[in-house]
């Protein structure tokens, strides 16, 4: 294990925000976190961790001891009848996995392609894409105890999966008493692919790339190349625009209140749910409330989707943590005054 001090996390945030971490340990093993926890000048710090960077708005330096994931590891686990389990280290990058998993000759994770972040992140906010999300892939997790070096295994239904959201985003504190945010170190995460693979071409996007291609049943390769092309098309690269992917959640309203929004905005982009809720754009609102392309400093609207916030900065001078929220408060509260519609952050605030 090594300790480094004063470290700069501008490489290490998908938003390019310039911070710095006090303490900073590469935790490259399972020993290494139990070393890092245990460690005499350590162990009575609080502790954050750290996966790729790619879902958090750092809002000052990092007073926590940062724990950077770099947990390596691939491999095929003896199957179940019904699915093939495959488990990858937490550092692990999301998308070679996938890469992988595929070349191994076993898809379903292909609808998830180019998702910025570690295989680790993945389960914490429940990753998800042209239909699929984490929780129909995911089979187990290992994971560390921050307080006592203990490890642990989760299941889905103990990991609390919702849209966005699972155990990890939640504090004890909050009524249920079982969130895991800031408890929890994810080592590993194992995966249940099904034997008997099935599309997903759900999504208008893929559904439109058969046709132009003429293909009506898609090979896995087929459709991750379709999602990273759509991708690549909407949404800005983090190594050249600064981003935390889509910024809010897509709100969810009740089959009323979306009627009432139709009354008055009848192009607003709406998907009926199973449980007789509506779910909304989130990019469609904020796009009506002509935020694309807006700047606030150096915090802006990403111009072919409104969904996105961008670090419109320069290396030397780039977009603040403090800018960001200020532009999502903004933001906020131009569709809450226009629709009603409290959006939620979809990444997660790092106090300084
Ligand atoms: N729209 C606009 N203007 C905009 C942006 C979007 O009118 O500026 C409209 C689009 O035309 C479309 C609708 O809003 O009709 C939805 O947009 P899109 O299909 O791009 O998907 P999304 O709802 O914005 C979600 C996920 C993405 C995921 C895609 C594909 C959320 C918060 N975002 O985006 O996830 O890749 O669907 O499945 O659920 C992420 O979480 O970081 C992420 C990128």
């Amino acid at each position: 294990m090594f300790i480094e001090r004063n470290v700069s996390l501008q490489a290490l945030n998908s938003f390019g925000i310039a911070a710095r971490a006090g303490t900073l340990v590469r935790v490259r093993s399972e020993d290494d976190a139990r070393a890092a926890l245990a460690h005499p000048a350590l162990a009575a710090l609080p502790k954050f961790v750290l996966g790729g960077g790619s879902n958090i708005v750092l809002t000052g330096d990092v007073k926590a001891v940062v724990l950077k994931v770099e947990i390596p590891g691939r491999r095929v686990l003896p199957g179940a009848a019904r699915h093939h389990i495959v488990e990858a280290g937490a550092g692990e990058n999301w998308h070679q996995f996938v890469q992988w998993t595929l070349a191994q000759g076993l898809p379903g994770l292909e609808n998830m392609a180019l998702i910025p972040g570690t295989v680790g992140a993945a389960p914490v906010q429940n990753i998800g894409a042209y239909g699929v999300e984490l929780q129909d892939r995911f089979h187990e997790l290992d994971a560390m105890d921050l307080r006592t070096g203990q490890v642990f295994t989760l299941n889905a239904a103990q990991c609390g999966f919702g849209y966005r959201d699972s155990v990890f985003k939640h504090t004890p504190a909050e009524p249920g008493g079982l969130g895991l945010a800031g408890r929890a170190l994810i080592l590993r995460v194992r995966f249940a692919l099904p034997r008997q693979w099935k599309p997903e071409l759900g999504y208008l996007d893929l559904q439109r790339r058969m046709q132009q291609e003429g293909v009506s049943a898609p090979t896995p390769r087929q459709i991750f190349a379709w999602v990273v092309q759509t991708r690549r098309a909407k949404l800005p690269d983090p190594a050249v625009i600064g981003n935390a992917g889509s910024f809010f959640k897509n709100p969810t309203v009740s089959a009323e209140q979306c009627a009432d929004i139709i009354g008055r905005d009848p192009k607003v982009v709406h998907y009926p749910m199973p449980d007789g809720s509506v779910k909304l754009a989130a990019g469609w609102l904020i796009d009506a409330c002509g935020w694309k392309g807006k700047r606030l400093g150096n915090a802006g609207v990403y111009e072919r989707q409104a969904l996105v916030l961008v670090n419109c900065g320069v290396p030397d001078q780039p977009a603040t943590g403090g800018e960001v929220m200020t532009l999502a408060k903004a933001i906020q509260t131009s569709v809450y005054e226009r629709f009603g519609i409290r959006l939620e952050p979809e990444p997660v605030t790092v106090p300084g």
